[in-house]
């Protein structure tokens, strides 16, 4: 198994990616960012996947991992909040090889996160349940238990004040609205209240760009759950998506 592997975040405003280290978790290379393309079509996309891919001059025999913000069901995105639709029912491990002429191992953003926590953040080592949340465009969830990932869980649409969750608390909405850290606070308070009573988890992480600023807001959430900022900060999507392509044995092979 090679000790390299190139990991791709898609999100709603930006591709981060880069060549990452098994060992270690560490980035080989400085972290690549490109805006994501708009409109966000799958083909738009994997093809700036595909420039990210040749500004490194990834070697063809390293692994590729890729993130997306949705589910992924055997390859496939059975609903897609944040980007355009033609995502959904899209193979994407199929689409990859089709238009980039490489394989690669394709999970969603959160699991991603989740697998780079537990393996090189705040998650390692961590017995019984951790949740890792990722707010950014919209809230992501991948729930670890004693190490093993469950995937797909999606608890950014759960409802609280009557809405899906993200559009009440994602770090855009906060932007969105201009709310006060104390404002969006109270909506966080609110969300991992819910997703307390609901897992009785015995770790939640924070992650998503904002988790930078983790010491605005988390010191103001009142839980029984001792909660804390990734310890990747908002390099965990990719660390964790080439910790997918290493480990994934519910996506396809290389
Ligand atoms: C999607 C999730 C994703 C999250 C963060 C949600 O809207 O449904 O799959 O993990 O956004 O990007």
């Amino acid at each position: 198994m090679p000790d390299l592997a190139f990991g791709v975040d898609i999100g709603g405003s930006a591709i981060k990616a880069g060549l990452v280290e098994r060992s270690s978790g560490a980035l080989r290379t400085e972290f690549a960012r490109l805006a994501t393309p708009m409109p966000s079509t799958p083909a738009a996309i994997i093809d700036a996947v595909g420039t990210l891919l040749d500004l490194h001059e990834v070697s063809r025999i390293l692994p590729v991992g890729i993130s997306i913000p949705a589910p992924v069901v055997h390859g496939v995105v059975p609903y897609m909040a944040n980007l355009d639709q033609a995502w959904v029912g899209t193979d994407v491990p199929t689409l990859v090889q089709e238009r980039l002429g490489r394989p690669a191992v394709v999970v969603n953003d959160a699991d991603a996160a989740a697998l780079g926590e537990v393996a090189f953040g705040a998650a390692k080592g961590v017995a019984g349940t951790v949740i890792v949340t990722t707010l950014g465009t919209g809230i992501g969830s991948g729930i670890v238990v004693d190490g093993k990932l469950v995937p797909n869980v999606e608890l950014g649409h759960l409802e609280i004040d009557g809405q899906d969750a993200e559009s009440r608390a994602s770090a855009r909405q906060k932007d969105l609205e201009g709310l006060s850290w104390t404002r969006w606070a109270s909506r966080l308070q609110r969300y991992y209240l819910y997703v307390e009573r609901l897992f009785s988890p015995d770790l939640f992480v924070v992650g998503g760009a904002i988790s930078e600023d983790a010491a605005h807001f988390l010191p103001l959430l009142n839980l029984r759950t001792p909660i804390v900022p990734a310890a990747l900060r908002n390099r965990a999507g990719v660390v964790g998506a080439a910790q997918a392509a290493w480990t994934s044995s519910w996506s396809r092979p290389f």
